[in-house]
């Protein structure tokens, strides 16, 4: 057995289930993006065992990384998926996730998706608006067909994470005002065609002080009681995702800590209740490989040139992330300050700024970790750059996940217009 995820041989080198990763740079080439199956089995498992008390179920939340195998895993593992467009519902059928094991959210279904998601009877729309229940509505009136509806309340919380990635706001556009899901949760009551099936709240991403959940979670329940009382039915809680990772230190989210929150709130619940994970499950799984392309020095700085670029990995400059850096191997023990920048011509294709980091000869291989979430999923082909090829390594053997084109490819894909 080796230890999950990436870890150093005795000669210092990382490997992967007993594989070297210069090997597999060596075979797929770099920049490339690998994801460890065991981690993401361990990662799944330990959540399933968090939610069990609860008795909820798993919505893997797809956009953290939509590749068909890394969704048909954790389906097989018995996942349901959380999805936000009809693309991602296509991944998922593809994926052997069964429609009825779907949650739809997202603040911008349009029609052709809601149509489509109604004809194939998903579990449930997670709608954030009463203008989305009146389109819902008129859809599923038109097809004769009963649609599930849970309503997203916005609790008016702000959970301390990056900006971009907060939710649960009043001035973001996610969700229902607390004070308008009573009222709007009667009126689905009267329409023909809409199946009332209760309540969702999503706060936000990397949250780790989870007094927020607590709050956001009480608040669902103190509405869902509230209407329980009055007589209207509410079998589902939907409680989202947003566990905080972390980035910086090789430690594993604080499952337990959430496990305390679920279960004071949620122990013997009547509530059948739905968890949309995402980061938690993947991330830690996924790595980057890349290669040195060059030192380069001015007066002020060092600069680590490498092969990968922000149309890689977006996150460093979108969020200001910190992602950890290393060599895949050993090298030199004399440290420096630098910057790892990637070759596009902006400045915002970094890494890491000031960062300390052990001299690099050209050609080295460098990992970037925590890279499974968000990561390939926000990939461009800007400055023209292709695709990273990414790999699944499964039972000690390396699988290559997509084709990438070419650019003969991606031009070939251009309509040429004749100018005359
Ligand atoms: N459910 C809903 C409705 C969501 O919007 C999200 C994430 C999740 C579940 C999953 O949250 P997680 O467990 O992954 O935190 N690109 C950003 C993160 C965007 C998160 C979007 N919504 C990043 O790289 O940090």
């Amino acid at each position: 057995m080796f230890p999950l995820g990436f870890y150093r041989d005795k000669n210092g080198v990382l490997n992967v289930q007993g594989i070297r990763i210069d090997t597999l740079s060596k075979k797929y080439g770099t920049p490339l993006f690998i994801y460890d199956t065991g981690l993401m089995k361990e990662r799944y498992e330990v959540f399933l065992n968090t939610v069990k008390n609860v008795k909820g179920n798993i919505h893997y939340a797809v956009k953290a990384n939509d590749s068909v195998n890394i969704i048909k895993f954790f389906g097989n593992l018995g996942a349901g998926a959380d999805i936000v467009s009809i693309g991602e519902f296509n991944k998922c059928v593809a994926a052997g996730i069964p429609p009825d094991k779907i949650i739809f959210s997202g603040v911008g279904k349009d029609r052709n998706e809601i149509e489509i998601a109604i004809k194939n009877n998903i579990l449930q729309f997670n709608i954030e608006s009463e203008e989305e229940l009146n389109d819902i509505h008129e859809i599923a009136s038109k097809l004769k067909t009963t649609a599930n509806i849970c309503l997203r309340i916005n609790p008016d919380i702000s959970p301390n994470t990056h900006k971009k990635i907060s939710t649960g706001e009043k001035e973001t556009k996610f969700g229902i005002d607390n004070e308008y899901v009573f009222s709007i949760y009667q009126k689905l009551h009267k329409l023909n065609y809409i199946n009332p099936v209760g309540l969702g709240v999503h706060i936000g991403s990397q949250i780790f002080n989870f007094n927020f959940f607590h709050k956001a979670y009480s608040n669902l329940k103190t509405i869902a009681d509230k209407l329980k009382n009055a007589g209207f039915k509410v079998p589902t809680l939907d409680l989202g995702g947003g566990i905080g990772i972390y980035y910086d230190e090789n430690k594993r989210p604080d499952f337990d800590a959430y496990e305390k929150i679920i279960s004071d709130l949620f122990l013997d619940t009547e509530y059948k209740l739905s968890f949309e994970p995402g980061r938690s499950l993947i991330a830690e799984a996924g790595v980057l490989i890349t290669k040195v392309i060059r030192n380069k020095k001015n007066k002020e700085k060092n600069f680590i040139i490498i092969d990968a670029a922000m149309n890689n990995l977006i996150r460093p400059t979108l969020y200001d992330a910190y992602h950890s850096i290393e060599t895949v191997k050993k090298t030199s023990s004399k440290e420096i300050v630098a910057d790892i920048v990637g070759p596009i011509c902006e400045t915002g294709d970094f890494f890491a700024l000031n960062r300390k980091f052990t001299e690099v000869n050209n050609n080295d291989l460098l990992i970037i970790r925590t890279t499974g979430a968000y990561s390939s999923v926000m990939k461009s082909n800007y400055n023209s750059r292709v695709d990273a090829v990414e790999v699944l390594i499964y039972n000690g053997k390396s699988y290559q996940l997509k084709v990438i084109d070419t650019i003969s490819d991606i031009i070939s894909k251009e309509k040429i217009i004749k100018f005359i």
